[in-house]
This record gives structure tokens, sequence and C-alpha cells, in this order.
């Protein structure tokens, strides 16, 4: 079965227009004076890994509308008991679900439940694929900040090996032909990163990526999914923590962004967290309005 219309699975395959589509419409959404798009829609909130912002921004934007919502989170449900994620998608869908917004720890378990369940399918994470609301937040935030992607450098400078947010952004900026530096060690960022999408570009060095940056995407050195890799943290933090005197390196301008959860004293320090290049909580706020646009065009209703 093809995915039902409205499910968003990911970036990769998304055009520019329908990007820009779905942009366009978040503008014009705002939770604080809200429209009835799902008014008794159900969308079921199905997490199998934690998430703070995420879970919460999707639940807003739901409620905002007009949705009801049910949160599924693997602790508690009968995927304890050793329930498969398609008999959960088949419960789902006959107790009466609208829409399934699903994080799951394997890469594709969305694509599995889309092409199994007649009902939209919204991934919020899955494995180390893709985060593709959180990619269209991020663009939110560069459009709101930067008005174009015409000419932009961003600089995403972390663990991007584990990352499906530096995925999904990539391929997002990629289809606007924004320039993209990745940067970090090799068992954090290998060269084979930059195959990733057209107009990537890897380097080793913080100063070579900052250099004319526009935007500075910082990502959590994930150390839950370090086992195995010789990831020296001191040694990380010495060449690759964003500190105020380093960000003087990029334009003077430049926003810093980071998805969150944020490790102060790990990729950033206090001081950029919170200084005025700030846009990481920004990113938080623009959640709500982007996943009312996914919300709404999942039930047919971005119009
Ligand atoms: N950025 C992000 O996905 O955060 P959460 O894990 O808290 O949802």
């Amino acid at each position: 079965m093809s995915p039902a219309r409205g499910s968003l699975l990911g970036i990769e395959h998304l055009d520019a227009a329908e990007i820009l589509r779905i942009l366009k419409f978040a503008r014009r959404m705002n939770p604080d004076k809200p429209r009835p798009l799902l008014k008794g829609k159900r969308v079921v909130l199905l997490f199998y890994e934690a998430s703070t912002r995420t879970r919460s921004s999707f639940e807003i934007a739901a409620k905002s509308m007009g949705a009801h919502t049910v949160l599924i989170q693997a602790a508690g449900s009968s995927i304890e008991k050793g329930e498969s994620l398609l008999d959960t998608g088949y419960t789902l869908r006959a107790v009466g679900a609208d829409v399934i917004v699903i994080r799951h720890p394997n890469a594709g378990a969305p694509h599995v439940m889309a092409r199994h369940i007649d009902v939209p399918v919204i991934n919020a994470g899955d494995g180390l694929h893709e985060h593709p609301s959180q990619a269209l937040l991020d663009a939110y935030t560069i459009l709101h900040n930067k008005r174009k992607f015409q000419g932009l450098q961003v600089a995403i400078i972390g663990d991007i090996f584990h990352s499906r947010v530096a995925r999904s952004a990539c391929h997002l900026l990629s289809k606007f032909g924004v320039k993209v530096i990745l940067c970090g060690p090799p068992e954090l960022v290998p060269d084979i990163a930059a195959t990733l999408a057209p107009g990537l570009r890897v380097t080793r060095h913080l100063e070579d990526a900052l250099r004319g940056s526009d935007v500075v995407m910082l990502l959590r050195v994930q150390k839950e999914r370090l086992s195995g890799l010789k990831i020296d943290l001191a040694d990380y933090i010495a060449r690759y923590q964003m500190t105020l005197t380093r960000l003087k390196m990029a334009k003077k301008d430049a926003i810093v962004m980071h998805p969150g959860p944020i490790i102060r004293g790990l990729e950033l320090t206090s001081e950029v967290a919170d200084g005025v290049l700030s846009r990481i909580l920004e990113e938080v706020k623009n959640g709500v309005p982007t996943r009312m646009a996914i919300l709404a065009r999942a039930v047919g209703k971005m119009r």
C-alpha cells in the first residue's frame, strides 16, 4: 500500500515546492489564535523513544486546532509485552486514529507503518534516518531570520553521523542551493557524509566551517550512541565546543541553532546558548506553528 495522503515520512523525497507550501502555511498558524482545522480528529502520539520538544509541540499543535490527542509511550503500553509495530498500528487504526505521529529507534519504522495502515503517518524521528518536522521548523527559523535561502552558508558542527536532524537538514538545505559545511572529527563526521546531498562539504577545522557562515547549527554529541567509538570528550571540547570567541569567526549577524536537547559545557558554552545570536528557544517555539501545518496537511486542510 502507498502511504496515506498527507503522510510526512522524510525530507529526502519531498520536493522544494511542497516544502515551501508547508512553510508558507506554517507562517499563518498561531496557536494563540487557533483555527479548528482538526476539530474532532484523533491524533495519536506514538513514542518509542524519549522526547520533550517534538512530543509537546505536536500535542500543543494538535490540541490548538481542536484535535483529541492520545499519547502512547513504549513504557506502560502493550509494546512492553512484545506487541509488534504493525499490530500496534492496526490497533490504533481500529480505535479510530486519524493521524499517527511516530518516533522510533529504528530507521524506516514510520515507513513500514505507513505502508500497512491507511492513516497518515508523521515521522517524528526514526533512528539515524530522518527528523522531517525538525528540518521544517529549522527552515522556518532560518527564513524568519535570513529572509531567503539564496546565498546562505550553513555550518553544521558536531555528531552528524548519529544525527537524523543533520540528515534531514542537509536534504532540505541542499534542495534550495544552500552551501552546507559539515564539521567535526572523522568518527562523528565521516568523509562520506558529503555525498548525502548535493552541495555539502566536510571539514575537520572549525575556522574553515565558521568563516562566512550565516547560520551555525550545533549538534549534541550523542553519548548514548557512542559505544565502540573512540571519542575523547575533552579533545572534542578543545577542538569544537562553540564559545563566544570562536563564534566571532562566523559572520557578524550569524545565528546559532541547535535542535536540543543542549548539553551546556559540551557542544556549546552557556554564553553561546543564552547569547544574543542564539535562536535555540525560537526554534522550539517555531515547532508549534510548523507542526500545526504538518498536521493540517495530514488531514487535507492545508489550503
Ligand atoms: N529536537 C528534538 O527532537 O527534541 P526532542 O528529542 O526533545 O523531541
